[in-house]
């Protein structure tokens, strides 16, 4: 069973390496930064549901989830510097990403610097002092995509 599975996966590997553009690269590419940006929405819905009292979360989990955040803010700078301008991809980046990038990577440090703030502020799990840290972050995502997103 074991060895069956194992070989399943080498034969999957093999392919993998063989036919390394199977998709297009601009699909491949916003579909990684898609899924990047998720974590930060999946992270934010968790701390969201904690400031609004429907999520009982302990302290561990609240700054686990802003360090998720400040994580993405850092792998999003390479995820975004695919241009997809001109390819067919389905993405709401707008072109003005590339365009200004220098402001896209600035909006992206914000974001992991606001992150780290909330890590800082949620050590207690206590809503009164992470309230302006959230929402100083959440300023950040809506800052960006209000820019940069269709
Ligand atoms: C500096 C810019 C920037 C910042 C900051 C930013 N985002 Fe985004 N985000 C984008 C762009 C651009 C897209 C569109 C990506 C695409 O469709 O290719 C996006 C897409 C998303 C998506 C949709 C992903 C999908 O499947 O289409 C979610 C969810 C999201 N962001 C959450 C967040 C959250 C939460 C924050 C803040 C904690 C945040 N973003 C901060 C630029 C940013």
């Amino acid at each position: 069973m074991t060895k069956g599975l194992t070989a399943a996966a080498a034969l999957l590997m093999a392919g993998m390496i063989a036919h390394p553009a199977l998709a297009d690269d601009a699909d491949t590419a916003v579909q990684h930064r898609q899924d990047v940006m998720n974590v930060a929405g999946a992270s934010m819905g968790a701390i969201g549901c904690f400031m609004k009292g429907d999520c009982a979360l302990p302290a561990e989990v609240l700054v686990r989830n802003a360090k998720a955040i400040a994580f993405v803010g850092e792998m999003s700078v390479p995820a975004f510097e695919v241009n997809t301008t001109d390819s067919m991809a389905d993405t709401t980046a707008l072109p003005a990403i590339w365009e200004n990038w220098e402001t896209f990577e600035g909006g992206l440090k914000a974001m992991t610097e606001a992150a780290n703030e909330l890590a800082v502020a949620s050590a207690e799990a206590d809503r009164g002092a992470m309230g302006p840290a959230v929402k100083k972050l959440g300023g950040t995502c809506k800052e960006c995509h209000d820019n940069f997103r269709e």
